[in-house]
């Protein structure tokens, strides 16, 4: 994106002079309205409605659940709306479960999925009744048995299948290859099934798989469909009364400038088209309630980190620009060398240089983007990192000791501050009040 130049970002798009803002409020305005520093999250809760309105449309005649992963963003101020609006949640930890319960959303309306669940997962997922619980190996789905008979309930589950598609994504945000770990072979989870239909604890409702993220080949989801169809077949073919398919989340979103946005009718025609085949092919009667479990795909192009330049430098060959944010804030570019657009907020004059965007953790990795090519930023410009609204303040941390960042929501275009930033004051706070009673200051 240069200068001056009307940005396609499908949210973030140029105003009136030029800047950078969604629903009609300019980026600076929106902090300064919300009251909020930098670096601070920017969202507008229209795109993120607007895209599940679009799935659950795209969805309508088939039995569906649309159930937002947390784990993506579960900013209760964006998570609001889809409750209001049917939208379910995928949790994968005692607290998002416990955020879904606080935030309203009814026990059948919540899904549980996690390769490690502890008891306590388990525990607050049965004390919730949640619709169900996606088991991930024998041994899981024992524990579930037990902890179900100790409270006198009988707990709804999904077995997890490693549907041995290999997704282009990165590797590290690939679940669905034979080596992963997640979810069962085929033949382990229809021997599990089988032998476990008869336990008083659980329930066996139906399969689950999620190959992955930022999965932008839809031939990729339509073969984990189709391989979930086939074992949902073969566990009726087994006389198991199974009614629930969740194909899980992945769906990829458009990083770059000219890459095209799916739509979700187009996504959800080519699954369900897939799974439907299947079914009609090996058990034409069954007419399964569909999961889906979007994350990135309905946060990720509502949201933007902005950050403030600090200064700009060259050293050896390099130029940077050195900003207030870090991977403290957003992590993607440093654990998985994601790319991520950076714009200025304000176009500004001027010929481009190429800089390395960098923040202020004390680690190489520490960068936004490398050798990017921006109009020359000077201090006190702020600058937006573009498709961060998933996976962005949810893998915030306190590397550093630096204040996670504030969360501002667009909504009916007046930005309002979603969640305050942390202060240095309340990190050393906590820091201090970890000391153990009885050792010296
Ligand atoms: N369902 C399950 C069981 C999952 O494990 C995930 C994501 C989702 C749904 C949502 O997937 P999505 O629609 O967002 O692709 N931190 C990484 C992404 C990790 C995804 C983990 N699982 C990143 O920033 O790329």
């Amino acid at each position: 994106m240069r200068a001056g130049r009307q940005t396609l970002h499908a949210v973030f798009r140029s105003g009136p002079g030029g800047r950078l803002g969604a629903e009609g409020v300019c980026l600076d305005a929106a902090l300064a309205q919300a009251g909020a520093g930098t670096p601070a999250y920017v969202y507008s809760s229209r795109a993120v409605v607007e895209r599940f309105a679009a799935l659950q449309e795209a969805l309508a005649g088939t039995g569906h659940l649309v159930a937002a992963a947390l784990k993506a963003n579960a900013l209760p101020a964006l998570l609001t709306p889809l409750r209001d609006l049917g939208a379910g949640v995928e949790a994968v930890s005692a607290a998002e479960l416990l955020v879904a319960h606080g935030l309203g959303f009814r026990g059948d309306r919540i899904v549980m999925s996690g390769v490690g669940k502890t008891p306590v997962d388990l525990e607050t997922a049965l004390d919730l009744g949640v619709r169900f619980v996606s088991v991930e190996s024998r041994g899981e789905l024992e524990l579930l048995n037990r902890l179900a008979l100790r409270r006198g309930r009988r707990a709804r589950a999904l077995l997890r299948l490693n549907p041995e598609v290999d997704a282009a994504t990165h590797p590290k945000i690939a679940t669905g290859t034979r080596t992963a770990k997640f979810g069962m072979a085929a033949a382990d989870l229809l021997a599990l099934a089988s032998g476990a239909r008869d336990w008083r604890g659980v329930e066996i409702l139906g399969v689950h798989a999620h190959v992955g993220s930022q999965i932008r080949e839809l031939a990729t989801l339509a073969r984990s469909a189709e391989r979930l169809g086939t074992v949902f077949a073969a566990l009726r073919a087994a006389g198991l009364p199974v009614r629930v398919v969740d194909v899980g989340g992945g769906l990829g979103i458009p990083q770059r400038d000219g890459e095209e946005d799916t739509p979700m009718s187009v996504y959800a025609a080519r699954v369900l088209g897939t799974l439907r085949e299947v079914l009609d092919r090996e058990c034409p009667d069954a007419d399964p309630t569909v999961v889906f479990e979007p994350g990135r795909a309905l946060f990720g192009p509502a949201g933007a980190l902005v950050v403030r330049v600090l200064h700009t430098k060259r050293t050896g060959t390099r130029e940077f620009c050195v900003v207030d944010g870090g991977m403290n804030d957003f992590l993607r570019p440093a654990l998985y060398g994601a790319w991520h657009r950076v714009a200025p907020v304000e176009p500004r004059p001027g010929p481009e240089r190429r800089f390395d965007v960098v923040g202020g953790v004390c680690e190489s990795g520490d960068a936004f983007a490398r050798d990017r090519a921006l109009p020359p930023p000077e201090p006190g410009d702020l600058l937006a990192v573009l498709d961060a609204g998933a996976y962005g303040y949810s893998m915030a941390s306190n590397v550093n000791l630096r204040p996670r960042p504030a969360e501002v929501v667009i909504r009916d275009g007046t930005a309002v501050l979603a969640r305050p930033a942390e202060t240095p004051a309340d990190l050393a706070a906590r820091e201090l009040g970890a000391q153990p009673a009885g050792i010296p200051a």
